[in-house]
């Protein structure tokens, strides 16, 4: 059985649009800056972009191959693909497992996010003031509130799954469209404010200067951490988008894009934050704060301007964290679909579970009611870190290793209509030996190298 849901994407652009809709969010413009100033800039991003292309783009187009060519959720593609196998399956559910861990902590962010933006809307954030430690304290009193994060990650929810209720083609693939070229031109215009400050070099040194000196085996671990997060590959979300895929995209190609686009607008994050962490003297390691913590200090300091700045700042990471959010309300929805569930109640069904989830996390966050239970910081570590490259490890053994060469070369080429010459032979490469290879020893020298 198919997804009876929906026809799909109805064309490669939309297509290529949602998934990167997915695969552009937080991830890129809250986190990697972040992780990316913890580990040391510019080393980071080195062994972060080699990552990308190696393991998270080949796993991209796996599970596209896996997605369309069974037009199945994970669990039952893979029962699909290797009906010897059922044992697959669980590699499926550990997968939308996941999915469900990452939508609850990326609502809590979300939540934070759309905050932010309100604030910056009503010029609340602006009066908080300049004085040292004002933003600091502002955000963690904020975070770690009872009511306030949890009521602003329930809106964003609400959001979210009205958009995934409207369906795959009129909601996803459209407000897609719509909000991704926009995303871009509002960075860009963030970028170039941030270059033209007084010390802006000092950030784009940080930030491309390797030190490889700075970067620990954790660093490591945590940039395979963040290439997988970041192109939401590994638990199954891109094999859901694959099953809509158009019968005549080109896999090779849209996966291309895709990584690239999600790979420039992280470095593009970094070069809107950087510069203007270092131009206004502040610390560019304020680990998850960063954003809510030393930008509203940058922009207070652009006197006039600042305050659209803001809210052009908060506006473009609400709507990025919105296509991602749905991508993983998608996968959870299609699952229960494949099950019989109406997609209306699947996705209020999920959405009821998820909110219970990513309530209890917020209040554990920082001082919250409930931070005996570090609740947000398990699930920060297991679904950052841990969880998505053993997922991914495990679907690129079954892809690389238990799926038929014919097949994926048939769907690869769109049954022998497109080109895909030599690549085809390196790519086939890379999921077979490299990429598993390397998910094995930068996992395992993770774990033990603690
Ligand atoms: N890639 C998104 C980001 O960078 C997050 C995300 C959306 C995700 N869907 C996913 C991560 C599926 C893993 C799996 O913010």
């Amino acid at each position: 059985m198919t997804n009876s849901n929906t026809n799909g994407f109805n064309s490669s652009f939309g297509a290529i649009m949602a998934a990167a809709g997915s695969a552009v969010g937080l991830g890129n413009i809250w986190r990697f800056p972040y992780i990316c100033g913890q580990y040391g800039g510019g080393a980071f991003l080195a062994v972060y972009i080699c990552f990308v292309f190696l393991i998270g783009m080949v796993l991209m187009m796996s599970e596209f191959v896996i997605g369309r060519r069974t037009k199945m959720t994970p669990a039952k593609a893979y029962v699909a693909l290797r009906p010897q196998r059922p044992v697959w399956r669980w590699v499926g559910i550990l997968g939308l497992l996941t999915s469900f861990l990452i939508l609850a902590i990326y609502l809590v962010i979300s939540g934070w996010t759309l905050n932010y933006f309100w604030d910056s809307v009503t010029g609340a954030l602006g009066r908080i003031g300049g004085e040292a430690g004002a933003y600091e304290e502002h955000f963690g009193c904020f975070a770690s509130g009872a009511v306030r994060p949890v009521v602003f990650l329930l809106i964003f929810l609400g959001l979210t799954a009205a958009i995934v209720i409207a369906g795959v083609e009129k909601g996803i693939e459209r407000i897609s469209k719509l909000l991704m070229p926009i995303l871009l031109v509002l960075l860009v215009l963030i970028c170039v404010r941030s270059l033209t400050l007084d010390g802006a070099s000092k950030g784009l040194e940080y930030l491309f200067l390797p030190d490889f000196s700075k970067l620990t085996g954790e660093g490591v671990l945590a940039a395979l951490g963040q290439a997988l997060f970041s192109l939401s590959v590994g638990m199954g979300v891109m094999i859901v988008y694959g099953s809509y895929l158009p019968v005549d995209d080109n896999i090779l190609k849209s996966s291309m894009w895709i990584t690239v686009c999600d790979t420039v607008i992280a470095i593009l994050s970094g070069v809107a934050i950087f510069p203007a962490v270092f131009a206004c003297g502040q610390e560019p390691t304020g680990g998850p704060g960063l954003v809510y913590q030393v930008l509203p200090v940058v922009f207070n300091s652009l006197g006039g301007f600042g305050g659209i700045i803001s809210i052009t700042f908060f506006l473009l990471l609400t709507l990025a964290a919105l296509t991602s959010a749905i991508s993983l309300l998608e996968a959870l929805t299609a699952w229960l679909n494949e099950r019989g569930m109406k997609r209306m109640k699947g996705v209020v069904l999920v959405s009821l579970c998820v909110a219970v989830l990513a309530a209890l996390a917020s209040l554990s966050f920082g001082d919250g009611i409930l931070n005996n239970t570090h609740l947000y910081n398990i699930l920060d570590k297991a679904t950052g870190n841990y969880l998505p490259p053993i997922c991914a490890l495990l679907t690129i053994i079954f892809f690389g290793w238990f799926m038929k060469k014919d097949d994926i070369m048939d769907e690869l080429s769109n049954h022998g209509t497109v080109k895909i010459g030599y690549f085809k032979v390196f790519y086939y490469f890379l999921a077979r030996i490299v990429a598993p290879a390397a998910l094995l020893i930068v996992l395992v020298a993770g774990i033990v190298g603690k």
